[in-house]
């Protein structure tokens, strides 16, 4: 009886293999797209003089390399990171995997030291001080540890810890699509921003593990 609810079930091996590539093209296209636009937000307000946030301001006074820093190395990272999940530049041309992967760590060391400087800074209070500070540490130690696997040749490790690591990067883009939701709602924004401070990156994070695990499921079977 179970051996025929389990045939019955439908996994990824039922659905057929052009489908499930043209899911992965759509996904993929998509993260490029949603990169490339935060990405060009985030260039926008580092070389135009008063674009972004009001808040911006302040910050640009009293920590200008951290902001520098935190918008240069968040946005390479966030342009990077989808072409090192790419199956076919991974088995075409290794060599540009490696390069790109070295500058994605630069760019995330670079994004998350400057991070960890304007997190005790961010606006609303100590819960967006300890979720964004907590988010630049996990990042950080994500991708660190995404590296180390890979000088230590352990591929899956190294592909687990790299989809955490683009999950985290990924926090850039939902908080960009979660707080303008919530605002429109009618939240307020002392509200809306202490909430997005973790809603944009501990659903990441979940969706990274079950990512990790279902890759996991499919191959041992
Ligand atoms: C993933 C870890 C990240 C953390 C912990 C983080 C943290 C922060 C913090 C604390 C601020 C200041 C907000 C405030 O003062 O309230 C900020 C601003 C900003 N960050 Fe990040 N960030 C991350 C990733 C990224 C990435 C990948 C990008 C990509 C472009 C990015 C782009 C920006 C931009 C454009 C701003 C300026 C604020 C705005 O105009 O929206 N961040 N970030």
């Amino acid at each position: 009886m179970a051996r025929l609810m389990r045939e019955r079930e439908p996994t990824n091996r039922c659905i057929p293999i052009n489908r499930r590539q043209a899911i992965r093209r759509f996904g993929w296209v998509s993260l490029m797209v949603l990169a490339a636009l935060v990405s060009t937000y985030a260039a926008l307000v580092l070389f135009v003089p008063s674009f972004g946030a009001p808040f911006m301001t302040v910050l640009w006074q009293l920590a200008p390399w951290a902001v520098a820093a935190h918008l240069l190395g968040g946005a390479l990272a966030l342009v990077l990171g989808p072409w090192q999940l790419n199956g076919r530049l991974r088995a075409r041309a290794i060599g540009v995997h490696r390069w790109l992967g070295r500058g994605y760590v630069v760019a995330v060391v670079v994004g998350s030291l400057g991070a960890l400087v304007l997190a005790p800074m961010s606006q609303e209070g100590l819960v967006t001080h300890v979720g964004f500070g907590l988010l630049a540490v996990l990042w950080l130690l994500a991708t660190a540890q995404a590296y180390r696997s890979i000088r230590a040749r352990d591929l899956e490790s190294h592909r687990r810890w790299m989809i955490r690591s683009f999950a985290m990067t990924l926090a850039a883009v939902t908080l960009r699509i979660y707080l303008p939701l919530g605002l429109s709602l009618g939240i307020a924004f002392h509200d809306a921003y202490q909430v997005v401070s973790w809603l944009c990156w501990v659903p990441n994070l979940v969706v990274a593990e079950w990512l990790v695990l279902n890759s996991q499921a499919l191959k041992s079977r």
